[in-house]
């Protein structure tokens, strides 16, 4: 009945996450709410696991992929269920270590990481810096050496495959800010160089080809260009690489109409291609690592808004306003993402109109969704916008000063802040 598993409605006609009240918890933690079901979370993290369990022989490590949402309750649970994890920042970084996150199972990718942050992290002996451009290796070579450590390194390819127009034209990609370009022999000259440099030790290659991706082949098109070139890395440089990492972009149902393509069969179908491409390469089957955000996260959350004025304009559109917005989820402003969104305290209602949900910036392109399904509304209800749980809050700003709402994590009878609700106090902290 609705888009994700961890939703239902309760007798009283609420909508409820984990089986708990979404009304409740809203007039418990207040408006705007970021509730995150933490069964969810752990349910995907355990299906990818078991996916390679079960087609890969366990031959590869799941990293959640933090950019998606990330706090220090969140990378404990992706610490407990025995992920991986990907961070892109100092500050990315600097949580999963407060965390107290397994530092040899951390990712450090970017196309413009700092010497700073690259400083930190070879400090902090993170498992793997994904060295994105030749500038980059070399402050990296140099960060190494200084610090007296030989630094376990990835390098970022772009493979040449546009997944989003399902064309699979190999120069597709070309136009990208990150990795390094295969087609001019870039990334084949940074392997070379890798080799050279004696304080890195280059461990595998990365590729990440977009996200909320449904198809599986664009997936399998990416493995086999990369085996291709570990192959001819092999042939010619006589070093095998050890380890493949393909990147996250896994799509999820946002709409009834979204129909996403189960984790397993993902990885059914890239470990096949994986396997038979290493036989054709004469080469030994790699340590895969894939890097999954959005689906982790995103299914397990939503955002709860109590609803305010509505603008009834003749003829032209319902305007129904509440008390976030773009400030808490920039998508729809960004991207016209659209997402499901229903009146939590009549939750089993027919939805019966269409409206434009608006939210509280002074900005006329803050809206959360246009001509958006929704039972008969009036203020003072509790709107929940679904499956807000990746780049929602890890994606939201102080734009006009708004404090940043809570998150709430449910598990069965329990709701606990994990994030707590800025205060005018918090905005002004920094302020001198
Ligand atoms: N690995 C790398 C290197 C990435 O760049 C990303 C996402 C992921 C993994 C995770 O991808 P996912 O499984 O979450 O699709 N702000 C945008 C999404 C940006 C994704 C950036 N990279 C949005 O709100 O849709």
């Amino acid at each position: 009945m609705f888009v994700s598993d961890c939703l239902g409605v309760n007798a009283l006609g609420h909508l409820t996450i984990g089986g708990r009240d979404t009304v409740e918890l809203a007039q418990t933690f207040g408006t705007p709410l970021y509730v995150m079901d933490e069964n969810e979370i752990r349910r995907a993290c355990r299906s990818y696991r078991k996916s390679i369990d079960e087609y890969y022989g366990g031959n590869g490590l799941a990293a959640y992929a933090s950019k998606a949402f990330s706090c220090l309750e969140m990378c404990r649970i992706a610490a407990q269920e025995g992920m991986g994890l990907d961070v892109v920042s100092g500050a990315e970084l600097y949580t999963a270590l407060a965390a107290g996150f397994p530092v040899e199972k951390i990712f450090f990718h970017g196309n413009n990481k700092t010497p700073e942050e690259l400083t930190y992290a070879v400090r902090n002996n993170v498992g793997r810096i994904v060295v994105d451009n030749l500038y980059e290796l070399e402050i990296l070579a140099q960060v190494a050496k200084a610090a007296g450590k030989t630094v376990p390194v990835m390098l970022r390819v772009k493979p040449g495959v546009d997944a989003h127009t399902h064309d699979f034209v190999k120069t597709g990609c070309i136009d990208s800010k990150f990795g390094l370009a295969l087609e001019n022999g870039e990334a084949f000259e940074a392997v070379r160089r890798t080799l050279e440099l004696h304080d890195l030790r280059l461990t595998g290659l990365h590729c990440h080809i977009g996200s909320q991706i449904f198809d599986i082949e664009p997936f399998e098109l990416a493995a086999r260009v990369m085996l291709e070139l570990i192959g001819r890395i092999k042939r010619r440089l006589h070093f095998e690489i050890d380890e493949l990492n393909l990147g996250g972009g896994f799509g999820i149902k946002y709409i009834p109409g979204h129909d996403p393509v189960e984790y397993e069969k993902y990885m059914k179908r890239v470990s096949g291609v994986v396997k038979g491409a290493c036989r054709e390469q004469g080469i030994k089957t790699p340590f895969i690592i894939i890097e999954p955000g959005r689906s982790i996260a995103g299914p397990a959350g939503i955002t709860l808004y109590k609803v305010g004025g509505i603008k009834d304009i003749p003829g032209v559109r319902t305007y129904v306003s509440v008390d976030g917005g773009m400030a808490d989820n920039p998508r729809f402003a960004l991207y016209q993402s659209e997402y499901d969104m229903l009146i939590a305290n009549r939750a089993q209602e027919q939805k019966t109109g269409r409206v434009t949900v608006a939210g509280r910036c002074c900005e006329s392109g803050d809206l959360l969704g246009e001509a958006v399904p929704l039972q008969k509304v009036k203020a003072g209800d509790i709107l929940a916008v679904l499956v807000t749980g990746a780049y929602n809050y890890s994606m939201s700003s102080n734009y006009n000063r708004l404090p940043k709402p809570a998150v709430v994590l449910v598990n069965g009878e329990d709701a606990r802040v994990i994030v707590r609700r800025e205060t005018y106090e918090d905005v002004v902290r920094n302020d001198v």
